[in-house]
């Protein structure tokens, strides 16, 4: 690897950020039904607000959104992104055009001044230092260069080898035998012709078709391999994870609406003397929770209820949603305006659609006392 630190300098009058936020998130569904995912409430704020502060502590200021699933919902919340210090643009796809396609679509709102851009999915919560990737790419003389982190299980992605100096040697699909551990970690930083040679007009998918044909085309790709922390945002598993990493400062923001802690506590939230708040809860705005409840590693949304005894643990209760007595949720997702009754259990990742109303007694996985 390429050693960066030093030279880790970026100048917001060449070097501008991309951040692919269309898709339509369906492994967070019902989540994700009327919130993009980039938008859901992660530690208080919009995810994407985690990953604005942190490309603003890097030095950029130009930020292109590349939208396309209710893009609306970008819009009215960001402006101009004068309050986070950055100058931020929507660019709504006419169509979903994939990872690439995105990409050059949202390349075609940047000025030809900007030689240099840094691309992150906008579902990753992230340590990676920018500049030392950026730096890394510059250092290599790379045509594109791309985050690399190391997983325990790398089965589950997309594998990325390199050379003994961080070039990429091949980009490998999903296999039972990966030969690294070193997958793609969702931020890159292109060249700005090498953006624009992205075909347009069409889906492409950056990681199946444009890196394979760069490398296949003899393109310097590197790899940046860094061990900060990591964490694809994609399942509800993953996504209470995130949020309560960022409550408890295991994950780096500059966004957290209040103090690191066990939990978050929004404005008008009401929690009972009695109750518990653990593992990095986050209790949205007006939420209220009742006596002897104990929730842990959970995100409630704002205006949700939480009854006496109840216990919610690693679980998201959506906007509205009302949990009732003596009522377990393990490992579930509750949808906005949801209503479960007394004494359920919720367990084992199910998911409630949005509305629903469940009796007292109505869904359990036990016979109960
Ligand atoms: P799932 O449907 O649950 O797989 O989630 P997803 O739709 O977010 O797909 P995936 O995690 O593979 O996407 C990786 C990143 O690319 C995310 O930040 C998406 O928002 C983004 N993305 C995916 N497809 C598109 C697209 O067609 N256009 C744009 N602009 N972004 C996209």
């Amino acid at each position: 690897m390429v050693h960066t630190e030093d030279t880790a300098d970026i100048d917001p009058a060449r070097t501008a950020a991309i951040i692919l936020v269309g898709g339509q998130g369906s492994r967070l569904r019902p989540l994700t039904l009327s919130t993009p995912k980039p938008m859901l409430p992660t530690a208080g704020v919009p995810f994407l607000a985690h990953l604005l502060s942190r490309i603003a502590a890097a030095g950029i200021r130009k930020v292109v959104l590349g939208t396309a699933y209710r893009a609306e919902v970008f819009e009215g919340f960001l402006g101009d992104g004068s309050a986070l210090d950055l100058d931020l643009e929507c660019c709504p796809e006419p169509e979903p055009m994939g990872t690439g396609g995105g990409i050059r679509w949202a390349g075609s709102a940047l000025d030809a001044s900007y030689d240099e851009v840094v691309v992150f999915n906008g579902d990753i919560l992230s340590g990676v230092d920018v500049r030392a990737v950026v730096a890394e790419h510059r250092a290599a003389a790379a045509e594109a260069t791309l985050h690399l982190v190391r997983v325990p299980d790398p089965t589950a992605f997309g594998c990325v080898p390199t050379d003994a100096d961080g070039r990429v040697t091949a980009f490998l699909e999903k296999t039972l035998a990966p030969p690294t551990d070193q997958v793609n970690a969702g931020c890159y930083v292109f060249r700005r012709e090498v953006l624009d040679a992205i075909p347009s007009g069409r889906p492409v998918s950056v990681e199946r078709e444009t890196f394979p044909g760069l490398l296949a085309g003899g393109a310097r790709l590197q790899g940046h391999v860094e061990s900060s922390y990591w964490l694809d945002l994609g399942t509800p598993a993953s996504f209470v994870r995130g949020s309560a990493d960022l409550v408890q400062g295991a994950a780096p923001t500059a966004a957290l609406p209040g103090p690191v802690g066990t939990a978050l506590m929004l404005p008008g939230a009401k929690v009972a003397p009695s109750a518990s708040l653990t593992d990095g809860t986050t209790v949205g705005a007006d939420v209220q929770i009742g006596e002897g409840a104990r929730v842990s590693g959970s995100v409630l949304m704002d205006g949700a209820r939480i009854g006496d005894g109840a216990v919610v643990e690693r679980s998201v209760i959506g906007p509205a949603a009302s949990i009732g007595d003596d009522t377990v949720v393990s490992d579930a997702v509750v949808g906005e305006g949801t209503t479960v009754g007394a004494s359920c259990e919720l367990l084992a990742g199910v998911r409630l659609w949005p509305g629903l109303v469940i009796p007292d007694g109505g869904l359990r996985f036990s016979g109960g006392a």
